[in-house]
């Protein structure tokens, strides 16, 4: 009594459309009481599933991660007396062959410290200009690190080094200075996109030559590893600093870290502190990263392949528009013809299906361990039927 349960198999399955059934999974309720109380509401809102592909942060902790959090050794980690966080940082620098890591609450969070690591008042950013960092976080670079991003275009995310090259400021008073080329991989605007290991050399070397340092957003670094087969000390060793995020396709409700040197980590805990990022017996959250790096990390080809498998399926719809060669991790991006966005969503939602724009008449499907083949099929039927 008075702990968590997941709801019983048995007793949902009575009366529960299929759909529902399977779900179960994902919904874990409150307080324990009799399994006979649960509510009709309940069920019915069982039996009303929504699949929902709006993006890969909407996982939910399963059974196993709530245990590990639940028993995780913990401490003060101001004092960095946290036993649990301390084992996630080294785990993580010691994956990508960084000197040292940071435990932060979000990836926004990581990509700034990182950014206001590199950058100071009136110097500029390089990113992509489809870049997290400068369409979601609310202009923070130009609060943290004070600096203004200079957007340079690609197609999937890989800036042509020409364009890189000529958006280096030459050295003179009235040019901000460029501090920093940010990357992000997997690219999510654009579509989950990879940026290929040899256009990261090219760019390494364009940036070493320029005296500068790479930042890489990797919300989504672990789901370019599995697509790339790379190891992740390649990146490690290409990029000056990371945030790698727990919180989306790995399935952990809370945290990013952010990776460099000693030196970089010593500064980024300073930032952290002037932002309210410091937490205290925050090892029940690092708890959680533990257990997806070592339990969800492996699922992550499989998110891949329902990707593939659901961009496969829609490209035989006639309405759809769809580029395959685009689906390279666990993102889907498709448009539709002959229906605005909002009548599309809101027929898919109707029938069990959310799903929601990435930009406007592009739509976003994104995959994650808590979708299942099953779904996949689900959802396709739906969308096959919008556009019927
Ligand atoms: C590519 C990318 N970077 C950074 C972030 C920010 O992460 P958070 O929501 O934890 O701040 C996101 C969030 O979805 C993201 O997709």
């Amino acid at each position: 009594m008075g702990m968590h349960c997941l709801v019983d198999h048995h007793v949902l399955n009575v009366g529960v459309s299929p759909v529902a059934q399977r779900s179960h999974r994902r919904f874990a309720i409150g307080p324990t009481r009799p399994l006979c109380l649960f509510t009709r509401k309940y069920r019915l809102a069982m039996m009303s599933r929504v699949i929902d592909l709006r993006s890969d942060t909407l996982t939910v902790p399963d059974e196993g991660m709530r245990r590990a959090m639940a028993e995780a050794p913990v401490g003060d980690d101001v004092y960095s007396e946290d036993p649990t966080v301390n084992a996630l940082q080294e785990r993580v620098a010691a994956m990508f062959g960084k000197q040292a890591a940071l435990f932060v609450p979000s990836g926004t969070q990581g990509n700034q410290i990182c950014l206001a690591l590199h950058a100071t008042t009136g110097d500029e950013v390089i990113a992509e200009s489809g870049a997290h960092i400068f369409h979601y976080e609310n202009a923070a670079t130009s609060v943290v690190a004070r600096a203004q991003i200079h957007a340079v275009a690609s197609d999937a995310g890989e800036m042509p080094l020409e364009r890189v090259r000529s958006a280096i400021r030459p050295r003179a008073y009235y040019y901000p200075r460029t501090a920093v080329i940010a990357v992000e991989n997997s690219h999510n605007r654009h579509g989950g996109t990879v940026l290929s290991t040899s256009y990261l050399r090219e760019l390494h070397a364009l940036a070493q030559d320029q005296g500068l340092p790479i930042h890489c957003d990797g919300a989504r670094i672990w789901n370019a590893m599995v697509s790339t087969g790379e190891s992740p000390l390649t990146y490690g060793e290409i990029f000056t600093t990371m945030s790698v995020c727990l919180s989306k396709g790995l399935g952990a409700p809370v945290g990013s870290l952010i990776l460099g040197t000693q030196e970089h980590i010593e500064r980024a805990r300073r930032w952290r502190k002037m932002l309210g990022g410091g937490m205290r017996q925050v090892g029940v959250l690092a708890a959680a990263g533990l257990y997806a790096l070592e339990n969800i990390l492996p699922l992550l080809p499989h998110d891949h392949r329902r990707a593939r498998m659901f961009a496969e399926r829609l490209a035989g719809i006639e309405r759809v528009g769809i580029d395959t060669a685009r689906v390279q991790t666990n993102v889907v991006v498709f448009t539709v013809s002959g229906m605005d966005d909002t009548t599309f969503m809101a027929a898919c939602l109707s029938r069990g299906l959310r799903i929601a724009t990435i930009s406007p008449g592009r739509m976003r499907a994104v995959f994650y361990h808590q979708i299942t083949d099953e779904d996949v099929s689900t959802c396709v039927g739906i969308i096959a039927e919008v556009l019927a």
